[in-house]
């Protein structure tokens, strides 16, 4: 769980970041939602350190960040992991050396458990066999699950995503939705990822935060948000008239209305008079 309290940040006289307080919780995708701008990528870098808040207090399990020194950060930061916009892998270093590298860096494990840690994590993104492989070998989706592959490598506690699915095809970012979906269940992890991918939004949506020109506008989850009745996030979710008529048709079906097709018929005939 990461609970974080009135987090402020700004940039010169751009306020960035404005009061914003929301609990992730463990074993769950934790989203961060929003237009471009609106702050999700400097709260994430806020939240693992890479900004200084201006203000506001964040906790990991209870222990304060914001208070922690230098060493006790470093210790923290091996049990996050992240996972970059692009992927960001090492051009020049094989599959196998780019998810060993945080092996390296942090573990004492013999060059052998390093091998079967690697390859256990390769497994579980589906890439056998991609062991040596460089990156401008594999297709987009393929860097992305290498990308998962080196954030879970040392088993982190946390998980930090900055859209996971830029890039993808809607079909293979549902494939990497599902993956670090299925990944934060079975390893319980506090996943935070941020996204305007609205297929994700709706598919993987446990505990969403929208965020409005730096502040805390909305937070509920993927079957609340059908609900909502926040015309800014309605504006932001339901920004197409396809997908505004979708979201009206799924309230009527809640409420009952819509229970066979027949009354679909009618709907489809009357719609707005029974919408109003
Ligand atoms: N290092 C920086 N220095 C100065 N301003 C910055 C810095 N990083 C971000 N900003 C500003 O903070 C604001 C929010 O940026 P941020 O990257 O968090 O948006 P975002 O919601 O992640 O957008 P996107 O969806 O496009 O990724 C923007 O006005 C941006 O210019
Ligand atoms: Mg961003």
């Amino acid at each position: 769980m990461i609970e974080f309290i009135n987090i402020g940040k700004q940039f010169g006289e751009n306020k960035v970041l404005t009061d914003v307080s929301h609990v992730m919780q463990t074993g769950q995708c934790n989203l961060i939602i929003g237009t471009s701008g609106s702050g999700k990528t400097v709260l994430q870098k806020c939240l693992v350190g890479l900004f200084e808040p201006d203000r506001g207090e964040i906790f990991y399990d209870g222990l304060s960040f914001t208070e922690m020194n230098n060493q006790s950060r470093k210790e923290l930061r091996q049990q996050i992991g992240m996972l970059f916009q692009g992927s960001a892998l090492f051009d020049s270093l094989t599959v196998e050396q780019n998810v060993m590298f945080p092996l390296e860096m942090f573990s004492k494990m013999t060059i052998g458990e390093r091998k079967i840690r690697v390859n256990e994590v390769l497994a579980r993104v589906n890439l056998v066999d991609a062991n040596n492989k460089f990156p401008s070998e594999l297709s987009g989706g393929m860097k992305k699950r290498v990308g998962i592959a080196r954030a879970i490598v040392l088993n982190p506690k946390y998980l930090f995503c900055d859209e996971p699915n830029s890039g993808l095809d809607p079909q293979t970012s549902l494939v990497i939705d599902k993956l670090i979906y299925d990944i934060t269940k079975e390893f319980n992890i506090t996943t935070v990822i941020n996204t305007h991918d609205m297929n994700s939004v709706m598919e993987i949506g446990e505990n969403i935060l929208y965020m409005y020109q730096g502040k805390k506008e909305w937070t509920g989850n993927n079957e609340e948000i059908i609900f909502s009745k926040n015309e800014r996030l309605n504006e932001f979710i339901f920004a197409s008239k396809f997908l505004q008529d979708a979201k009206d048709m799924r309230m009527l079906e809640a409420k009952g209305i819509i229970a066979d097709d027949r009354d679909m018929d009618e709907i489809l005939k009357n719609g707005d008079k029974l919408t109003n």
